[in-house]
């Protein structure tokens, strides 16, 4: 008789620390055992491949909704449909504040709009406007709708908060129990500088870059962690391009303070230089922070392997290049300030990760599986995923390590009509995609049905309380 609904039999298992030879038993969509000749009702060969945690994203933009109606053109299905290909069955998605207006409308909305959901997902709440119902009422009580985490953005002109509303959204995270991600740019620097830039006729896509040097990232990262600190709450610093950012955060984590970094696969693969292509071309490698240069990308590794940055999530922020709504929605020769940011990753994150960490030797297995599945799903409280052990979600990715393929756009699978990684070579490809023992990719071809992807309610959890410093012991945040 057969023991488990499914075994994936004779694969080589990569836990968050270590790689061994077993068979995964399965049922009720939970890994129930790891070990030697186990039987299922089905059973699936793994031999000679790879057998991965199901890739958690934790920054990705998916039907987002924007300002003057209508989404992202990326929806749930096709980017369900592109996770699920590259290996990913998690994800954490923003719903936005536009400023103005409350919160608990568009997160409705947001949850409405996932229903079609093939992976599982959650949200950040975007804030933008810290306004008093917002920042006393509405906060807590998305939270304790399992909506645990927020974004700000200290730059962007529809975005971006000053210090006294940072501090506002810290202090409410901190009452409510929630953890807090930033986006750290410059705003009035980005600003002078783009004005400048405008009026020295300087405005093709490469000047994206001059208008944001690494600088102005590494200010505004000192900037947010010192009132993280006043206000004793932890945060994420969203995006590092380079290990001066980096730099900030190693600081703040020796003098013990909760900070973490995440970064990308654009800050290992693209530089300032991919938007220096003829015509318009350079639009799209835009995103922000801007892409740096290839000793940046080294060095970035350093930090990964030392744990400065410990998430490598996609930041897939997809605008298409043609067409009246993407790159070009104010003209196929808009100067840079007016050209969206954002890349499209979904599906390349764990190839890109693998080929340039795990296949080139600067990363081994058990960190891979961490920095794509395991530490994200901790430090966002996704509880059952992110690791291959009993009780945990059958997450799994059946992982080609030695297959080589040259990306093109039609492997990506999503509403995006392009890849920036176009002719790049990968080494390392996943073959067959398990969302909580189903099987909802094989082969590149998704099986999964639209709607089968779970909200993740998430609940308090220890990483994310407060250190218990404050300055002169006074608690701020109980009272503004
Ligand atoms: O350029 C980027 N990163 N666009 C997406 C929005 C954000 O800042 O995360
Ligand atoms: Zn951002
Ligand atoms: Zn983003």
């Amino acid at each position: 008789m057969s023991e488990y609904d499914l075994v994936v039999r004779g694969g080589q298992v990569v836990t968050n620390s270590e790689v061994f030879n077993a068979d995964i038993g399965v049922s009720g969509g939970k890994i129930s055992a790891i070990g030697l000749n186990l039987t299922g009702t089905r059973t699936i060969d793994a031999q000679g491949m790879l057998v991965l945690p199901g890739g958690v994203d934790t920054h990705c933009h998916i039907e987002q909704l924007q300002e003057g109606g209508g989404a992202d053109e990326e929806s749930w299905t096709t980017g369900s449909t592109s996770c699920l290909v590259g290996g990913t069955t998690s994800v954490v998605t923003f719903s936005t504040q536009f400023k103005g207006k409350g919160i608990l409308e568009p997160l409705a909305e947001y949850h409405r709009r996932a229903k079609s959901a093939m992976v599982d997902y959650s949200f950040h709440q975007i804030i933008t406007d810290a306004s008093d119902a917002v920042i006393w009422e509405q906060i807590p009580q998305i939270v304790a709708q399992g909506v645990r985490s927020l974004k700000v953005f200290l730059t962007y002109d529809a975005l971006s908060l000053d210090d006294r509303a940072y501090l506002r959204v810290l202090a409410a995270a901190r009452r409510a129990g929630a953890f807090v991600t930033v986006h750290c740019e410059n705003y009035e620097a980005i600003g002078w500088m783009t004005e400048a830039l405008l009026a020295s006729g300087r405005t093709a896509p490469k000047y994206h870059a001059w208008s944001r040097p690494r600088m102005i990232e590494r200010e505004a990262t000192h900037r947010a962690i010192a009132l993280a600190e006043l206000v004793d709450q932890p945060i994420q610093i969203f995006h590092v391009s380079c290990s001066e950012v980096a730099a900030e955060i190693a600081a703040a984590r020796h003098r013990g303070l909760k900070v973490w970094g995440e970064t990308c696969p654009q800050y290992f693969t693209l530089t300032a230089d991919h938007m220096d292509r003829p015509g318009f071309e350079g639009a799209k490698f835009m995103c922000s922070p801007a892409p740096r240069d290839t000793a940046s990308q080294e060095a970035l590794w350093d930090d990964i392997r030392r744990g400065t940055l410990d998430v490598i999530s996609s930041d897939h922020s997809g605008w298409c290049y043609d067409g009246t709504r993407g790159k070009k929605v104010n003209g196929a020769d808009a100067n840079f300030r007016d050209i969206p940011n954002g890349v499209p990753g979904l599906a390349a994150r764990l190839p890109i990760i693998f080929s340039e960490g795990v296949a080139k030797g600067r990363i081994d297995l058990p960190l891979f599986a961490r920095l794509i599945a395991g530490n994200p799903a901790k430090l966002f409280g996704l509880e059952g995923k992110g690791a291959i052990a009993p009780g945990y979600d059958a997450d799994l990715v059946i992982w080609d390590p030695t297959r080589k393929t040259t990306l093109t756009n039609a492997h990506m699978q999503q509403a995006i009509d392009y890849t920036p990684y176009e002719g790049q070579e990968v080494t390392g490809w996943p073959v067959t995609t398990i969302r909580r023992g189903e099987v909802a990719m094989q082969d590149g071809k998704v099986q999964a049905e639209p709607g089968s992807g779970r909200f993740l309610p998430r609940g308090p959890y220890d990483l994310i309380k407060p250190t218990g410093n404050l300055p002169n012991g006074f608690d701020a945040s109980a009272f503004a």
